[in-house]
């Protein structure tokens, strides 16, 4: 029988999605942790000792792992700002990279991150975890196999009660939640309708008594889609606000809901449950999905799939980036609202 490769992979940003992306990939037969990188050299000693089998390297500084013949990839999981600099090293050293979403903090350097990438011969994968989530992948072949037939209506909120307050303040001075949870949703509602956002509005503010200068904790997003389609998608981290997830895709033909295992008022042990209103004949069903709403595996194997089999991947660069310019321009129109200013390098987007 064929011998199935080991991956050695090299985690860059040891924090709060960096460990969900290690601990579902470090004991599985195809993988091997190489290196934990992180600025605080304690958190990557422990999480190198946690998850490399005794033998995982780690450091402050990415740079001297890359030389190393059985690294083949590395997952990007830091923050944005620090994105482009890090998969251009990587590439050239011909390294496969899974980056973490938003590419960028700036339409430029996003641009500058698909050019790069595009003309290396590594695979690059953007980390858009919904497209590996198995509800999510249920809804999006419902949807585009006609179930709620023409889609008329799109409801999407994910505000976050912000337990963790220094983390969230460390993102805001890269992107607001408009733009950082905003990909995910401008991805999915591309994805699972197949059709394009035709114009944008939106409102924001300041929610939360303290957050960094120059930025917003809270905004919501209306949208046009190709086919009149209304779509909107709401998004904060404040620390007042209380935790909801809402994604409701209607159709002149029905309706789905999804409702993350975590949301269900009972048996959340089923896993995530997708409400089905099919308006043609009258019935209600419920289905019941038993998954991880991050399955950091399947996406890691999505990237060892591009490698393997020269395929695409999900999302395409092409996708990741359409999704960043419209979440890019909503924050520009709430921006410019409350005389912000957006990144300068971005005054032309
Ligand atoms: N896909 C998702 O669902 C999801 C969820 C949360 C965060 N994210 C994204 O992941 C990224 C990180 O977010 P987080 O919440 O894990 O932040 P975090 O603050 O918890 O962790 C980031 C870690 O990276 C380290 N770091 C940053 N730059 C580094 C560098 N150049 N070298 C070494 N270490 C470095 C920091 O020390 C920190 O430990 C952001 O782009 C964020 O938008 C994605």
């Amino acid at each position: 029988m064929e011998q199935k490769k080991v991956y050695g992979v090299m985690l860059i940003g040891c924090g709060h999605i960096g460990e969900q992306h290690i601990e579902e990939i470090y004991y599985r037969d195809n993988i091997k942790i190489i290196a934990c990188v992180d600025y605080h050299l304690e958190t990557a000693k422990t999480f190198a000792r946690r998850f490399g089998s005794g033998e995982a390297e780690y450091d402050t500084d990415y740079h001297r792992f890359l030389s190393r013949s059985d690294l083949d990839i590395v997952i990007i999981a830091t923050y944005a700002e620090t994105h482009l600099s890090i998969m251009r090293d990587c590439t050239a050293a011909g390294k496969h990279v899974l980056c973490e979403k938003p590419i960028a903090p700036t339409i430029a350097q996003a641009e500058e991150f698909c050019a790069v990438a595009r003309a290396s011969k590594s695979k690059v994968l953007i980390a858009h975890i919904l497209r590996h989530n198995a509800t999510y992948k249920k809804v999006a072949e419902m949807i585009r196999a006609g179930a709620i037939g023409d889609v008329r209506l799109i409801r999407m909120v994910q505000n976050h009660h912000i337990m963790n307050k220094a983390r969230y303040m460390r993102l805001l001075e890269d992107c607001s939640p408009i733009v950082d949870c905003g990909v995910h949703y401008v991805d999915v509602i591309r994805w699972f309708t197949g059709l394009e956002v035709t114009s944008i509005n939106g409102m924001g503010g300041i929610v939360s008594r303290t957050i960094p200068e120059n930025t917003y904790d809270y905004g919501m997003i209306t949208m046009k889609l190709s086919n009149g389609c209304t779509a909107y998608y709401e998004a904060g981290w404040t620390d007042t606000t209380a935790s909801e997830n809402l994604k409701e895709f209607v159709g002149m033909d029905g309706r789905i809901k999804i409702i993350l295992a975590e949301y269900r008022a009972a048996n959340k042990e089923e896993g995530d449950l997708i409400e089905y209103y099919d308006k043609r004949t009258e019935t209600y069903s419920s289905i019941n999905v038993n998954c991880k709403y991050k399955d950091m595996y399947a996406q890691l194997c999505a990237l060892i799939d591009m490698i393997e089999n020269d395929t695409e991947g999900s999302p395409t660069l092409d996708d990741a980036m359409t999704a960043f310019r419209i979440v890019m321009q909503c924050d520009k129109i709430i921006r410019s609202s409350l005389h912000l200013d957006q990144k300068t390098e971005d005054t032309d987007a």
